[in-house]
């Protein structure tokens, strides 16, 4: 945000509720220094007024200008001037500073400042942009973070479902984000891969598929569908007390390291992860590290010693519990986050616990200055309670941020629960093979002979098309809401879907072509960067829109809000579809014209592709 440097928190805070409400923060590129300038300068024509402190922010809407300072509104009120008055000070002030980069301030209704960048700006900039397409002018970061980012995390011998998939989708393209600004990102799968059902699987193993018991074979033991698995072994758990009584040793033995036991968990875990990999695969996720339940055992012990020794964890009827301020049930009665049962076995909270002390404690952890957890929004008040109970007990730096990623539901086309027509769970594999036979199907109707099987490449494009549809579709929403399963509209040609993204990037791949001569057949050769001049009304729309993209990406990393890079490429390729009706690129007034268009065009098609890129979605050139 553009605000002077060296400013109190709180005061930013009380200035913008005085001022207009900000809905959108939209800030377009300018460099750091630039921003400071301006920010001091707004900062300096309000001291007369006893406060160092005029918020410059982004405009809420595009007719607004640029930039707003709304700073008069709530400063008038102090000084007993009216704000137009106010705002004509700071305006002064404003000026000699903003000269080169905004036009002569508009003073707004009662006392609203519009800033506006001045077209050669806007030239500089996007051909700043043009000449460089790796990163279109976006900063490295500064202050480069080691971020953990927590995602995906199925759990072992049971269906990956749906709030998996949204995890994994949205923690892929997050950590993307947040490398590309230049952090050190670390993606861990924290896989449920221990508790207490576990005895009942191994149990079940032992009788059913005794080579899953022998280290030597325990990796390769074929053992069928898991989920069948699952509920064969819970439906003797229920029936039979025996099984039931050895299932409860059995996870005493398990968590005793017995070498059976372990071995037989090993093969469910082997054969899970073989799962995975499929959707991992189909997905395209890469560089997911798994770091299970599992891995945190050997802390636990110490989470639960130093909790006591605190005084944190008390006896709480039988088990041991962390009473938190502020956390009752609905009856008033004081909640407690269990952290060791009456058994003697661990907790989820636990273990989140011990991951916490691991990831930015210990000296052989990460060390991350940024912990993010990408899970459902049920889960909630579980982050909350472990991140206060984690600060209370020191078992985090100070500076270290813990921040939950939360998301909602996914639910059926019917609003209600999602699932297949008969009512059973939807399979990922399914759901994602499915996304790419509508595609196909599409592809095929629109071929000479819709019958012929397509071609390898065409089948490429089609995966392309079908998972990214899957993947934009999640992802295009705001996070926190729940959102309707569609194929048909995830699918659809009009609006903020892939299939719509992706055409646009092949359409200006087709542009590019025609205009320079390049065959069809061959990747697209983009043009030299060209000096951009401006000729019209809707090349300065579209190139407001495009200077935007370093402040779209630090509000992505900040807020984490995938839907904002969706919403951006949506304006994106609409402003320039409205350049493309006003200007031609082919037939342009003069050959300056042209390449300075063609220019335009490049850095739109870079726009689109990067951004798809960091969604996990890779553009094609032809659809
Ligand atoms: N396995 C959990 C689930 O399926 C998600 C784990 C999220 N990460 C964590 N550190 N608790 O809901």
């Amino acid at each position: 945000k553009l605000e002077p440097k060296k400013k109190k928190k709180k005061k930013k805070k009380k200035q913008q509720e005085d001022a207009a409400p900000v809905e959108e923060n939209e800030e377009p590129q300018m460099s750091q220094e630039e921003k400071d300038k301006i920010a001091d300068a707004a900062a300096e024509a309000a001291t007369p007024f006893g406060i160092n402190d005029a918020m410059v922010t982004p405009a809420t809407r595009l007719d607004f200008g640029d930039y707003q300072c709304n700073a008069a509104m709530g400063l008038a009120k102090n000084v007993g001037m009216s704000p137009r008055d106010c705002a004509t000070k700071i305006v002064d002030g404003l000026r000699p500073i903003i000269g080169d980069i905004m036009e002569e301030p508009e003073i707004a209704g009662p006392g609203f400042i519009n800033l506006r960048f001045k077209k050669e700006y806007l030239e500089k900039s996007v051909q700043g942009m043009a000449k460089d397409p790796e990163r279109l002018s976006v900063p490295v970061v500064g202050n480069k973070k080691k971020i953990v980012v927590d995602f995906s995390s199925p759990n072992i011998a049971k269906e990956m479902h749906v709030g998996h998939l949204r995890s994994t989708i949205i923690g892929d393209t997050l950590s993307n984000v947040l490398e590309f600004s230049g952090h050190d990102v670390v993606r861990l799968n924290h896989v449920g891969d221990w508790g207490t059902q576990f005895g009942m699987l191994v149990e079940h193993l032992r009788d059913e598929f005794p080579a899953a018991l022998n280290k030597e074979t325990s990796q390769n033991v074929d053992l069928g569908d898991l989920v069948t698995l699952y509920k064969a072994a819970k439906q003797r758990f229920d029936k039979d007390d025996d099984f039931k009584v050895r299932s409860r040793e059995g996870v005493v033995k398990l968590q005793a390291g017995d070498a059976e036991a372990l071995a037989a968990w090993e093969s469910l875990c082997a054969a899970s992860r073989v799962e995975y990999q499929k959707i991992y695969d189909a997905l395209n996720i890469k560089g997911l590290e798994e770091r299970g339940e599992s891995f945190y055992n050997p802390f636990l012990n110490g989470v639960i010693d130093d909790l006591e020794k605190q005084e944190l964890a008390v006896e709480s009827d039988g088990a041991t519990a962390v009473f938190l301020d502020g956390y009752t049930n609905r009856d008033g009665s004081p909640l407690p986050m269990l952290v060791r049962k009456s058994d003697g076995g661990f907790n989820y909270a636990t273990t989140d616990l011990a991951a916490i002390r691991h990831r930015t404690e210990f000296d052989d952890g990460e060390k991350a200055d940024r912990v993010l957890y990408v899970t459902d929004a049920g889960q909630s008040q579980h982050f909350e309670m472990v991140f206060a109970a984690a600060k209370k007990a020191g078992f985090l730096p100070e500076t270290v941020s813990l921040e939950h990623v939360p998301f909602g539901l996914v639910q059926g086309e019917d609003g209600k629960k999602f699932a297949t027509r008969s009512g059973d769970t939807v399979k990922l594999r399914d759901l994602l093979d499915e996304a790419v036979r509508i595609a196909g199907e599409d592809v095929r109707s629109r071929r000479e002979d819709p019958e012929a099987e397509l071609p390898d490449d065409v089948k490429e494009v089609v995966k392309t098309v079908g998972i990214g549809a899957v993947k934009y579709a999640d992802l295009s929403m705001n996070r926190e809401s729940n959102y309707k399963f569609s194929y048909e509209r995830m699918l659809s040609l009009n609006g903020n879907t892939a299939p719509y993204m992706l055409y646009a990037y092949a359409r200006i791949c087709g542009i590019v072509r025609k205009a320079t001569g390049q065959e069809e057949g061959q990747s697209v050769q983009w043009p030299e960067p060209a000096d951009i001049v401006i000729t019209d009304e809707a090349e300065t729309q579209l190139i407001r829109n495009l200077v935007k993209l370093p402040d779209v990406l630090s509000e992505v990393e900040n807020d984490l809000y995938p839907n904002r890079l969706c919403d951006y490429l949506f304006e994106t390729s609409q402003m320039f579809n409205k350049f493309y009706e006003a200007c031609s690129v082919n037939n342009a007034e003069t050959e300056e014209i042209k390449a300075s268009r063609l220019s335009l065009c490049t850095v739109t098609a870079g726009t689109i592709r990067l951004l798809m890129g960091l969604l996990g979605i890779k553009v094609v050139e032809r659809l």
